[in-house]
């Protein structure tokens, strides 16, 4: 298996080059999950945060009732946000912020639902993001993933291994391991996995909602 090194330093530095060119390059691929993932969220409850908000594609799904919070690593890539918010008038939106996900910087308990859509295959630790997303999310809240999360059998898994350490120079992950996902709320014992939802392109990317478990 090859040894990605991964960093913050990195993600900062690949996400600033992609800034001025990321939403002709994803808006069309990522829709599908984009619109998928806010209406799960609002589902659940009106307090959303968003974990690797990038440019904002995802904010103007989001009803209007909701009150949107984003964080991101890369201050280039939340300045995209903050203009789309401005320009579209996304009232919804209640604050964005520079913020690393391993480290939120939220009370315990303060949303319904936390997003995480196409960011936890390049966190460096996402396990620790996880335990902090769930920290700041209310009792029967949900976490709820979208990214390619590959299963790791067959010519794909071993392609999708092959290819890692290319994918990883342009800010993508192509081995994550949906099983990591899944030992994780196993392993807390409070989080199911309520579902997992393959969206477009065909399945290619998957929707994983993780529902903590209220105490009895
Ligand atoms: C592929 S983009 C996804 C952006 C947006 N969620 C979307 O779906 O269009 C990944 C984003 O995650 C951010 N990111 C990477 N590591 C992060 C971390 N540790 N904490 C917060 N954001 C991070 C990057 O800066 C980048 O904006």
């Amino acid at each position: 298996m090859a040894v990605i090194r991964n960093s913050a330093e990195h993600q900062q530095k690949v996400y600033e080059r992609w800034a001025p060119v990321y939403d002709r390059v994803y808006r069309g691929l990522l829709r599908d999950g984009h619109r998928t993932v806010a209406r799960l969220a609002a589902e659940v409850g009106r307090d959303i945060l968003e974990v690797g908000v990038g440019t904002g594609l995802v904010l103007p799904y989001y009803p209007k009732h909701c009150r949107v919070t984003g964080i991101d690593l890369s201050e280039h890539m939340i300045a995209k946000a903050r203009e789309k918010v401005a320009r579209a008038g996304l009232a919804h939106v209640q604050s964005l912020h520079v913020m690393d996900a391993h480290n939120l910087e939220f009370a315990d308990r303060s949303f319904d639902a936390v997003c995480l859509p196409f960011v936890i295959t390049l966190i460096p630790d996402p396990e620790r993001a996880l335990d902090e997303c769930a920290r700041v999310l209310h009792s029967g809240g949900e976490i709820i993933v979208a990214s390619k999360l590959g299963d790791g059998r067959g010519l794909q898994g071993a392609i999708e291994e092959a290819v890692a350490p290319l994918v990883h120079r342009v800010g993508w992950s192509s081995s994550f391991r949906i099983a990591r996902i899944v030992e994780w709320a196993k392993r807390r014992g409070d989080f199911e996995v309520a579902e997992i939802r393959r969206v477009f392109p065909n399945g290619f990317f998957k929707v994983i909602r993780l529902k903590h478990r209220m105490a009895a």
